[in-house]
Protein backbone atom coordinates (compact mmCIF):
# COMPACT_ATOMS: atom_id res chain seq x y z
CA UNK A 1 0.00 0.00 0.00
CA UNK A 2 0.93 3.32 -0.51
CA UNK A 3 0.15 6.70 1.39
CA UNK A 4 -1.56 9.51 -0.58
CA UNK A 5 -1.05 12.90 1.57
CA UNK A 6 -2.74 15.85 1.20
CA UNK A 7 -1.72 19.38 3.11
CA UNK A 8 -2.65 18.93 6.71
CA UNK A 9 -4.08 21.75 8.56
CA UNK A 10 -2.47 22.42 12.02
CA UNK A 11 -1.98 19.46 14.32
CA UNK A 12 -4.48 19.91 17.61
CA UNK A 13 -6.30 18.18 20.34
CA UNK A 14 -5.25 15.48 22.83
CA UNK A 15 -3.83 11.89 21.51
CA UNK A 16 -2.02 9.20 23.25
CA UNK A 17 0.41 6.91 21.43
CA UNK A 18 0.27 2.63 21.90
CA UNK A 19 2.67 1.35 23.96
CA UNK A 20 6.88 1.19 23.42
CA UNK A 21 8.16 -1.55 21.14
CA UNK A 22 11.70 -2.42 22.73
CA UNK A 23 9.66 -2.78 26.26
CA UNK A 24 6.50 -4.73 24.75
CA UNK A 25 9.53 -7.26 23.07
CA UNK A 26 10.80 -7.57 26.82
CA UNK A 27 8.25 -7.49 28.84
CA UNK A 28 6.83 -10.99 26.14
CA UNK A 29 10.61 -12.33 27.24
CA UNK A 30 10.61 -11.84 30.62
CA UNK A 31 6.91 -12.78 31.53
CA UNK A 32 7.68 -16.12 29.52
CA UNK A 33 10.75 -16.90 30.99
CA UNK A 34 9.12 -16.11 34.63
CA UNK A 35 7.94 -18.87 36.86
CA UNK A 36 3.76 -18.24 36.89
CA UNK A 37 1.29 -16.00 35.67
CA UNK A 38 2.66 -11.85 34.93
CA UNK A 39 0.55 -9.59 33.53
CA UNK A 40 1.32 -6.92 30.89
CA UNK A 41 -0.39 -3.52 30.26
CA UNK A 42 -0.02 -1.80 26.96
CA UNK A 43 1.64 -4.24 24.85
CA UNK A 44 1.90 -3.01 21.33
CA UNK A 45 -0.06 -5.50 18.99
CA UNK A 46 2.51 -4.28 16.03
CA UNK A 47 4.16 -6.55 13.77
CA UNK A 48 7.14 -6.81 15.68
CA UNK A 49 6.40 -7.23 18.99
CA UNK A 50 3.59 -10.07 18.06
CA UNK A 51 6.11 -11.87 16.25
CA UNK A 52 8.19 -12.28 19.34
CA UNK A 53 4.78 -13.37 21.11
CA UNK A 54 4.44 -15.76 18.52
CA UNK A 55 7.85 -17.09 18.95
CA UNK A 56 6.82 -17.79 22.40
CA UNK A 57 4.03 -19.20 21.39
CA UNK A 58 5.56 -21.94 19.24
CA UNK A 59 7.79 -23.10 21.99
CA UNK A 60 4.84 -23.60 24.82
CA UNK A 61 3.92 -20.22 26.28
CA UNK A 62 0.73 -19.67 26.79
CA UNK A 63 -1.43 -15.85 26.62
CA UNK A 64 -4.27 -14.75 27.51
CA UNK A 65 -5.03 -11.54 25.38
CA UNK A 66 -7.89 -9.04 26.44
CA UNK A 67 -8.40 -5.59 25.56
CA UNK A 68 -5.72 -3.84 27.00
CA UNK A 69 -4.07 -6.46 29.31
CA UNK A 70 -1.91 -9.81 28.50
CA UNK A 71 -1.53 -12.85 30.95
CA UNK A 72 1.29 -14.69 30.23
CA UNK A 73 1.36 -17.97 32.38
CA UNK A 74 5.58 -18.23 32.10
CA UNK A 75 7.51 -21.72 31.48
CA UNK A 76 10.26 -20.83 34.10
CA UNK A 77 13.74 -20.23 32.62
CA UNK A 78 13.90 -24.17 32.29
CA UNK A 79 10.67 -24.96 30.34
CA UNK A 80 10.45 -23.62 26.85
CA UNK A 81 9.97 -26.74 24.20
CA UNK A 82 11.08 -27.20 21.10
CA UNK A 83 10.21 -24.85 18.09
CA UNK A 84 8.23 -27.60 15.52
CA UNK A 85 9.61 -25.26 12.96
CA UNK A 86 11.89 -22.03 11.88
CA UNK A 87 10.54 -18.98 13.84
CA UNK A 88 10.48 -16.55 11.52
CA UNK A 89 10.98 -13.11 12.75
CA UNK A 90 9.59 -11.05 9.97
CA UNK A 91 11.22 -7.37 10.25
CA UNK A 92 12.56 -7.36 13.93
CA UNK A 93 16.28 -6.77 14.40
CA UNK A 94 14.88 -6.53 17.93
CA UNK A 95 13.17 -9.76 18.07
CA UNK A 96 16.26 -11.99 16.45
CA UNK A 97 18.69 -10.04 17.90
CA UNK A 98 17.33 -10.81 21.99
CA UNK A 99 15.83 -14.18 21.03
CA UNK A 100 19.37 -15.38 19.91
CA UNK A 101 20.66 -14.76 23.56
CA UNK A 102 17.86 -16.53 24.89
CA UNK A 103 18.01 -19.69 22.74
CA UNK A 104 21.83 -19.78 22.81
CA UNK A 105 21.14 -20.98 26.81
CA UNK A 106 18.48 -23.99 25.45
CA UNK A 107 18.57 -27.61 25.48
CA UNK A 108 17.08 -27.81 21.95
CA UNK A 109 18.24 -26.13 18.62
CA UNK A 110 16.49 -23.96 16.46
CA UNK A 111 16.71 -21.98 13.43
CA UNK A 112 15.59 -17.82 13.22
CA UNK A 113 14.60 -15.94 10.13
CA UNK A 114 13.25 -13.09 9.02
CA UNK A 115 11.79 -11.20 5.63
CA UNK A 116 14.10 -9.64 2.95
CA UNK A 117 15.37 -6.54 5.11
CA UNK A 118 16.38 -8.74 8.49
CA UNK A 119 18.04 -10.72 5.76
CA UNK A 120 20.13 -8.48 5.18
CA UNK A 121 21.35 -6.82 8.66
CA UNK A 122 24.20 -7.81 10.37
CA UNK A 123 24.06 -10.33 12.80
CA UNK A 124 28.16 -11.05 13.15
CA UNK A 125 27.56 -8.22 16.74
CA UNK A 126 26.15 -10.93 18.61
CA UNK A 127 27.58 -14.13 16.57
CA UNK A 128 30.75 -12.96 18.19
CA UNK A 129 29.97 -12.68 21.96
CA UNK A 130 27.90 -15.53 22.08
CA UNK A 131 30.32 -17.54 20.84
CA UNK A 132 32.48 -16.16 23.57
CA UNK A 133 29.75 -17.52 26.12
CA UNK A 134 30.04 -21.01 24.20
CA UNK A 135 26.78 -20.61 22.16
CA UNK A 136 27.08 -22.57 18.79
CA UNK A 137 25.34 -20.09 16.39
CA UNK A 138 25.68 -20.14 12.73
CA UNK A 139 24.89 -17.67 9.91
CA UNK A 140 23.85 -19.27 6.96
CA UNK A 141 24.48 -16.16 4.99
CA UNK A 142 27.73 -14.16 5.60
CA UNK A 143 26.76 -13.11 9.12
CA UNK A 144 23.39 -12.28 8.16
CA UNK A 145 20.03 -14.69 9.17
CA UNK A 146 18.83 -17.16 9.29
CA UNK A 147 20.63 -17.84 12.41
CA UNK A 148 20.96 -21.67 13.26
CA UNK A 149 21.61 -22.24 17.03
CA UNK A 150 22.56 -25.36 18.40
CA UNK A 151 21.80 -26.95 21.76
CA UNK A 152 23.90 -26.30 24.91
CA UNK A 153 24.25 -27.42 28.62
CA UNK A 154 25.25 -24.11 30.33
CA UNK A 155 27.49 -20.89 28.61
CA UNK A 156 30.06 -19.02 29.97
CA UNK A 157 29.84 -15.36 31.86
CA UNK A 158 31.92 -12.90 29.77
CA UNK A 159 33.47 -9.71 30.28
CA UNK A 160 32.68 -7.44 27.29
CA UNK A 161 33.20 -3.86 25.83
CA UNK A 162 30.29 -3.09 22.92
CA UNK A 163 31.94 -2.83 20.28
CA UNK A 164 28.97 -0.74 18.74
CA UNK A 165 26.50 1.56 20.77
CA UNK A 166 23.74 -1.06 20.38
CA UNK A 167 21.22 -2.01 23.00
CA UNK A 168 20.36 -5.31 21.13
CA UNK A 169 23.52 -6.66 21.62
CA UNK A 170 23.73 -6.01 25.24
CA UNK A 171 20.43 -6.85 25.58
CA UNK A 172 21.50 -10.35 23.65
CA UNK A 173 24.15 -11.05 25.92
CA UNK A 174 22.18 -10.38 28.89
CA UNK A 175 19.54 -12.30 27.65
CA UNK A 176 22.49 -15.35 27.43
CA UNK A 177 23.79 -14.74 30.53
CA UNK A 178 20.48 -16.11 32.02
CA UNK A 179 21.93 -19.40 30.89
CA UNK A 180 25.74 -18.44 31.89
CA UNK A 181 27.67 -19.84 35.10
CA UNK A 182 29.29 -16.70 37.69
CA UNK A 183 29.43 -12.97 36.53
CA UNK A 184 29.01 -11.27 33.48
CA UNK A 185 29.98 -7.70 32.55
CA UNK A 186 28.87 -5.71 29.50
CA UNK A 187 30.92 -2.38 29.57
CA UNK A 188 29.19 0.40 27.08
CA UNK A 189 31.32 3.32 26.08
CA UNK A 190 27.66 5.27 25.15
CA UNK A 191 24.75 4.31 27.27
CA UNK A 192 22.53 2.63 25.33
CA UNK A 193 18.64 2.07 25.87
CA UNK A 194 18.23 0.47 29.27
CA UNK A 195 14.79 -1.13 29.14
CA UNK A 196 16.31 -4.85 29.70
CA UNK A 197 18.42 -3.69 32.73
CA UNK A 198 14.94 -2.28 33.85
CA UNK A 199 12.94 -5.06 33.21
CA UNK A 200 15.64 -7.77 34.98
CA UNK A 201 15.25 -5.81 38.26
CA UNK A 202 11.73 -5.72 38.17
CA UNK A 203 11.51 -9.65 37.52
CA UNK A 204 14.18 -9.92 40.19
CA UNK A 205 17.54 -10.59 38.11
CA UNK A 206 20.33 -9.64 40.20
CA UNK A 207 21.96 -6.66 38.38
CA UNK A 208 23.84 -3.68 38.80
CA UNK A 209 24.89 -0.64 36.91
CA UNK A 210 28.47 0.94 37.85
CA UNK A 211 28.90 4.83 35.93
CA UNK A 212 32.21 5.27 35.17
CA UNK A 213 34.43 7.78 33.37
CA UNK A 214 34.61 5.81 30.33
CA UNK A 215 30.64 4.89 30.06
CA UNK A 216 29.53 2.33 32.21
CA UNK A 217 29.52 -1.58 33.42
CA UNK A 218 26.07 -3.65 33.57
CA UNK A 219 27.08 -6.59 36.10
CA UNK A 220 24.65 -9.46 36.18
CA UNK A 221 25.11 -12.58 38.07
CA UNK A 222 22.62 -15.58 37.00
CA UNK A 223 19.19 -15.93 39.01
CA UNK A 224 17.72 -19.40 39.47
CA UNK A 225 14.63 -17.65 38.67
CA UNK A 226 12.67 -15.04 37.32
CA UNK A 227 10.12 -13.83 39.70
CA UNK A 228 6.44 -13.35 38.06
CA UNK A 229 5.20 -9.62 38.34
CA UNK A 230 3.12 -6.43 36.17
CA UNK A 231 4.56 -4.52 33.89
CA UNK A 232 2.62 -0.87 32.72
CA UNK A 233 3.98 -0.35 29.41
CA UNK A 234 4.19 3.45 28.84
CA UNK A 235 3.21 5.24 24.67
CA UNK A 236 6.29 5.00 23.05
CA UNK A 237 8.29 7.76 22.27
CA UNK A 238 9.80 6.79 18.76
CA UNK A 239 6.47 7.01 17.81
CA UNK A 240 5.24 10.27 19.35
CA UNK A 241 8.08 11.53 17.74
CA UNK A 242 6.18 11.44 14.23
CA UNK A 243 4.02 13.84 16.35
CA UNK A 244 6.05 15.77 17.94
CA UNK A 245 7.66 16.78 14.16
CA UNK A 246 4.02 17.69 12.99
CA UNK A 247 3.24 19.75 15.66
CA UNK A 248 6.63 21.52 15.60
CA UNK A 249 6.38 22.25 11.99
CA UNK A 250 2.77 22.22 10.63
CA UNK A 251 1.55 25.78 11.62
CA UNK A 252 -1.08 26.68 13.89
CA UNK A 253 -0.22 23.44 15.86
CA UNK A 254 -0.89 22.85 19.55
CA UNK A 255 -0.89 18.96 20.30
CA UNK A 256 -0.93 17.45 23.73
CA UNK A 257 0.49 13.50 24.04
CA UNK A 258 -0.27 11.70 26.73
CA UNK A 259 1.86 9.14 28.58
CA UNK A 260 4.46 9.19 26.66
CA UNK A 261 7.59 7.20 28.06
CA UNK A 262 10.42 9.22 29.24
CA UNK A 263 13.04 6.89 29.49
CA UNK A 264 16.19 9.38 29.35
CA UNK A 265 17.94 6.84 27.21
CA UNK A 266 15.40 7.41 24.50
CA UNK A 267 14.64 10.84 24.60
CA UNK A 268 17.58 12.94 23.56
CA UNK A 269 15.42 13.94 20.56
CA UNK A 270 13.53 16.31 23.14
CA UNK A 271 16.60 17.84 23.92
CA UNK A 272 17.76 18.18 20.20
CA UNK A 273 14.52 19.68 19.00
CA UNK A 274 14.78 22.66 22.40
CA UNK A 275 18.28 23.39 21.31
CA UNK A 276 16.82 24.17 18.36
CA UNK A 277 13.70 26.17 19.27
CA UNK A 278 11.27 23.96 20.06
CA UNK A 279 8.35 24.63 22.31
CA UNK A 280 8.08 21.75 24.20
CA UNK A 281 6.22 21.76 27.73
CA UNK A 282 6.68 17.95 29.54
CA UNK A 283 4.45 17.64 32.21
CA UNK A 284 3.07 15.41 34.83
CA UNK A 285 6.08 13.05 34.86
CA UNK A 286 5.89 9.99 36.79
CA UNK A 287 5.84 6.25 36.96
CA UNK A 288 8.43 4.21 39.12
CA UNK A 289 10.67 1.94 36.78
CA UNK A 290 10.15 3.47 33.50
CA UNK A 291 9.45 6.96 33.86
CA UNK A 292 6.30 8.77 31.94
CA UNK A 293 5.03 12.51 31.02
CA UNK A 294 2.60 14.42 28.86
CA UNK A 295 4.02 16.29 26.20
CA UNK A 296 2.48 20.03 24.94
CA UNK A 297 3.88 20.60 21.41
CA UNK A 298 3.32 24.06 19.72
CA UNK A 299 4.39 25.17 16.30
CA UNK A 300 7.31 26.29 16.56
CA UNK A 301 10.23 28.83 14.54
CA UNK A 302 13.73 26.23 14.76
CA UNK A 303 17.02 26.88 13.81
CA UNK A 304 19.70 24.28 12.85
CA UNK A 305 22.06 23.11 15.32
CA UNK A 306 25.51 20.72 15.25
CA UNK A 307 24.00 17.90 16.72
CA UNK A 308 26.27 16.87 19.73
CA UNK A 309 27.08 13.12 18.87
CA UNK A 310 27.26 11.94 22.26
CA UNK A 311 22.93 12.06 21.99
CA UNK A 312 23.10 10.18 18.56
CA UNK A 313 22.49 6.77 20.62
CA UNK A 314 19.63 8.32 22.53
CA UNK A 315 18.07 9.43 19.18
CA UNK A 316 18.76 6.98 17.24
CA UNK A 317 15.64 5.92 15.25
CA UNK A 318 14.35 9.50 15.53
CA UNK A 319 16.66 10.76 13.46
CA UNK A 320 14.69 10.52 10.08
CA UNK A 321 12.26 12.76 11.97
CA UNK A 322 15.05 15.28 12.91
CA UNK A 323 16.05 15.33 9.93
CA UNK A 324 12.86 16.48 8.41
CA UNK A 325 12.76 19.07 11.56
CA UNK A 326 16.15 20.05 10.02
CA UNK A 327 14.65 20.90 6.63
CA UNK A 328 12.73 23.24 8.10
CA UNK A 329 14.75 25.17 10.25
CA UNK A 330 16.92 28.23 9.69
CA UNK A 331 20.23 27.41 9.33
CA UNK A 332 21.98 24.05 8.59
CA UNK A 333 22.21 21.23 10.87
CA UNK A 334 25.20 19.14 10.80
CA UNK A 335 24.90 15.43 12.30
CA UNK A 336 27.61 12.79 12.48
CA UNK A 337 28.76 10.06 14.25
CA UNK A 338 25.66 8.11 13.32
CA UNK A 339 26.85 5.40 10.61
CA UNK A 340 24.67 2.60 12.36
CA UNK A 341 21.95 4.54 10.77
CA UNK A 342 22.85 2.42 7.48
CA UNK A 343 21.99 -0.52 9.58
CA UNK A 344 18.33 0.09 10.08
CA UNK A 345 15.55 -1.82 8.61
CA UNK A 346 16.64 0.45 5.90
CA UNK A 347 19.59 2.33 4.98
CA UNK A 348 18.59 5.41 6.78
CA UNK A 349 20.78 7.76 5.48
CA UNK A 350 20.54 6.93 1.88
CA UNK A 351 16.50 6.79 2.36
CA UNK A 352 16.60 10.32 3.96
CA UNK A 353 18.89 11.38 1.72
CA UNK A 354 16.46 10.13 -1.19
CA UNK A 355 13.51 11.76 0.84
CA UNK A 356 15.25 15.46 0.94
CA UNK A 357 16.01 14.98 -2.35
CA UNK A 358 12.37 14.76 -3.31
CA UNK A 359 11.53 17.11 -1.15
CA UNK A 360 14.00 19.89 -2.52
CA UNK A 361 15.97 20.32 0.25
CA UNK A 362 19.91 20.51 -0.12
CA UNK A 363 22.08 18.58 2.01
CA UNK A 364 25.39 16.98 2.04
CA UNK A 365 25.92 13.25 2.89
CA UNK A 366 28.82 11.49 4.75
CA UNK A 367 29.46 8.22 5.71
CA UNK A 368 28.76 8.70 9.07
CA UNK A 369 26.31 11.23 8.89
CA UNK A 370 24.48 14.65 6.74
CA UNK A 371 24.88 18.52 6.89
CA UNK A 372 21.29 19.41 6.01
CA UNK A 373 20.26 22.91 4.32
CA UNK A 374 17.03 24.35 6.09
CA UNK A 375 14.55 26.07 3.88
CA UNK A 376 15.31 29.82 4.28
CA UNK A 377 13.37 31.70 7.29
CA UNK A 378 11.02 28.96 7.37
CA UNK A 379 9.15 29.65 4.44
CA UNK A 380 8.22 25.97 2.62
CA UNK A 381 9.40 23.59 0.82
CA UNK A 382 9.80 23.45 -2.71
CA UNK A 383 10.01 20.56 -4.80
CA UNK A 384 10.63 20.66 -8.65
CA UNK A 385 7.78 18.04 -9.34
CA UNK A 386 5.00 16.11 -7.82
CA UNK A 387 6.47 14.23 -4.78
CA UNK A 388 6.82 10.79 -4.81
CA UNK A 389 8.90 8.72 -2.43
CA UNK A 390 9.80 5.42 -1.75
CA UNK A 391 9.89 4.72 1.81
CA UNK A 392 12.27 1.30 0.94
CA UNK A 393 9.78 0.08 2.97
CA UNK A 394 11.25 1.36 6.19
CA UNK A 395 8.74 2.20 8.63
CA UNK A 396 10.21 5.52 10.17
CA UNK A 397 11.30 7.07 6.84
CA UNK A 398 7.54 6.64 5.58
CA UNK A 399 6.10 8.38 8.85
CA UNK A 400 8.66 11.22 8.77
CA UNK A 401 7.87 11.21 4.83
CA UNK A 402 4.42 11.91 5.77
CA UNK A 403 4.83 14.38 7.53
CA UNK A 404 6.81 16.15 5.56
CA UNK A 405 4.67 15.80 2.39
CA UNK A 406 1.56 17.46 4.99
CA UNK A 407 2.71 20.92 4.56
CA UNK A 408 3.26 20.94 0.66
CA UNK A 409 0.13 22.48 -1.48
CA UNK A 410 -0.06 19.80 -3.93
CA UNK A 411 -1.46 16.39 -2.99
CA UNK A 412 1.96 13.88 -2.75
CA UNK A 413 2.57 10.00 -2.32
CA UNK A 414 4.90 8.02 -0.04
CA UNK A 415 5.05 4.59 -1.29
CA UNK A 416 5.39 0.66 0.12
CA UNK A 417 4.31 2.11 3.58
CA UNK A 418 3.14 -1.57 4.78
CA UNK A 419 5.41 -1.73 7.33
CA UNK A 420 4.39 1.41 9.51
CA UNK A 421 2.07 -2.07 10.84
CA UNK A 422 5.70 -2.85 12.06
CA UNK A 423 5.93 -0.33 14.84
CA UNK A 424 2.57 1.96 15.03
CA UNK A 425 -0.73 0.45 13.31
CA UNK A 426 -2.63 3.22 14.68
CA UNK A 427 -0.30 6.09 13.11
CA UNK A 428 -2.82 6.84 10.40
CA UNK A 429 -6.26 7.15 12.54
CA UNK A 430 -4.43 8.74 15.21
CA UNK A 431 -2.48 11.73 12.23
CA UNK A 432 -6.24 12.39 10.42
CA UNK A 433 -7.74 12.54 14.01
CA UNK A 434 -5.08 15.58 14.57
CA UNK A 435 -6.08 17.29 11.35
CA UNK A 436 -3.60 15.62 8.81
CA UNK A 437 -4.71 14.33 5.45
CA UNK A 438 -3.32 10.94 4.57
CA UNK A 439 -4.99 8.36 3.12
CA UNK A 440 -4.44 4.59 1.90
CA UNK A 441 -4.15 3.98 -1.47
CA UNK A 442 -3.38 0.48 -3.22
CA UNK A 443 -0.15 -0.16 -4.98
CA UNK A 444 -0.60 -0.39 -8.80
C1 LIG B 1 16.37 -1.42 20.00
C2 LIG B 1 17.64 -0.93 19.89
C3 LIG B 1 18.10 -0.08 18.76
C4 LIG B 1 16.91 0.52 18.01
C5 LIG B 1 15.84 -0.48 17.73
C6 LIG B 1 15.31 -1.08 19.02
C7 LIG B 1 16.02 -2.26 21.15
O1 LIG B 1 18.84 -0.87 17.85
O2 LIG B 1 17.37 1.11 16.80
O3 LIG B 1 14.76 0.12 17.04
O4 LIG B 1 14.83 -2.48 21.42
O5 LIG B 1 16.96 -2.72 21.83
P1 LIG B 1 20.43 -1.11 18.03
O6 LIG B 1 20.67 -1.87 19.24
O7 LIG B 1 20.82 -1.86 16.78
O8 LIG B 1 21.01 0.27 18.05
Amino acid sequence: MNFKVKKGKGVRGDITIPGDKSISHRSIMCASLAEGKSKIYGFLEGEDCLATKLAFQDMGVNFETNIDEITVHGSGLYGLKEPKKEINLGNSGTSIRLLSGILSGQKFSSTLKGDESLSSRPMDRIIEPLCLMGANIKSQNSGRPPLEIGKSDMLNSINYELPVASAQVKSCILFASLYSEGKTIVREKQTTRNHTEIMFKQFGVPLSIRDADYGRDIEMYTPSSLKSTEIDIPGDFSSAAFFILAALIIPNSNLTIKNVGMNETRTALLNAFQEMGAEIDITNKRGEFEPRADLNVKFSKLKGINLDTKLVPNLIDELPALFIAAAMSSGSTAVRDAEELRHKESDRLEAMGDVLGSLGVDFNMFQDGINISGVDDNKALSPFERVRINSFGDHRIAMSSAIACSLLDQDSLVINTDNVNTSFPTFLKIANQVGLDISLEKSS
